[in-house]
């Protein structure tokens, strides 16, 4: 009886973790199912909630886990030079900043788009303009791939169509469709195949530096939005529309046909063009300052 007395101290240890490693593998399971919408109840699976738009692929690649190796030396020769941007008058501000809002105060989500040509130049104006954006470490991390061609349009179309059934019928839950019904979306995007120009932006979520090493890509999410909300806003400049769509699911499989590396997470899909004749948009109401300012 001593001699197993002696042995109940690591037996309970044992029993303790192997209840822990049933836990996490209950966890794991969890998730999984709620992640593909299995779950039954759809009430706490938030899929929404900055997921790569469901695409964890990652291929290991050689150098895989190695970080790039620091060059001090070429961040510190990089020289500082003197900033100059336009100064205006009092007035000129107040009129310019009043402009600025109207125009985009008139930007909204279209989802009737004509499938008039539009200039590509036009585009590159737009892509090169979100390309100013400002980014963790300068990094850069964004991909904007155009596309024009009608087959890999409705390649794309039929990729988003198939997920987004699944996503309203299953993943999306009823409190979210119910949210969506006042804008009246649903699975079926015509614009997919309409649209002269389909603009998928990625953010990447590292880059690869020289030697194939890993480079952080600080902030590459943020840093991704913000170059959208230019971009959007340059579209507005020029007359174009867009829906601002974020596909769930759908990241991987577009990924594919694009041809895009792992590194490379789709962020959002814009259908480009002019608005159609008969466009409409639902009549929304935008929060007024007080409601969106707090100024102390
Ligand atoms: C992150 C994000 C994701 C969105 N995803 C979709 C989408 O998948 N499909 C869609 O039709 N609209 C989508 N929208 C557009 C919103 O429905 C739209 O911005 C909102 O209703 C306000 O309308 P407005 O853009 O005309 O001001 C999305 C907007 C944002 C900012």
């Amino acid at each position: 009886m001593a001699f197993m007395s002696g042995f109940t101290p690591y037996f309970i240890a044992v029993f303790c973790v192997l209840i822990v490693c049933f836990w996490i593998q209950l966890q794991r399971e969890k998730k999984t199912k709620e992640s593909k919408g299995e779950s039954g109840s759809t009430s706490k699976a938030k899929p929404w909630v900055d997921q790569d738009l469901q695409d964890d692929t990652e291929i290991p690649s050689p150098n895989q886990g190695d970080e790039e190796e620091d060059d001090p030396g070429s961040e510190l020769d990089l020289p500082h030079v003197p900033y100059a941007p336009p100064r205006y008058a009092v007035d000129s501000m107040l009129e310019r900043s009043r402009d600025f809002y109207t125009l985009l105060n008139q930007r909204r989500s279209v989802r009737f788009i004509s499938p008039e040509p539009v200039p590509r130049e036009v585009i590159d104006n737009v892509i090169r303009t979100a390309g100013t954006a400002p980014s963790g470490a300068h990094t850069e991390p964004w991909t904007f791939v155009v596309v024009s061609d009608p087959d890999a349009k409705h390649a794309i179309r039929t990729i988003v169509e198939e997920e987004e059934e699944v996503n309203y019928r299953q993943r999306m839950g009823d409190k979210w469709v119910k949210d969506l019904a006042k804008i009246r979306t649903t699975w079926v995007k015509e614009y997919l195949d309409v649209a002269p120009y389909l603009l998928l932006i990625f953010k990447q979520t590292y880059g690869i530096g020289t030697g194939g090493k890993r480079k952080t890509h600080y902030y590459n999410e943020i840093s991704v939005s913000i170059s959208c909300g230019m971009l959007l806003a340059a579209l507005q400049n020029v007359g174009l529309v867009t829906v601002t769509s974020t596909p769930l699911n759908c990241g991987p499989r577009l990924r594919v046909i694009l041809q895009r590396p792992t590194n490379e997470k789709l962020l959002m899909l814009l259908p480009i063009g002019y608005p159609s004749e008969d466009a409409t948009v639902p009549d929304l109401t935008r929060k007024p300052l007080d409601d969106i300012m707090v100024h102390i």
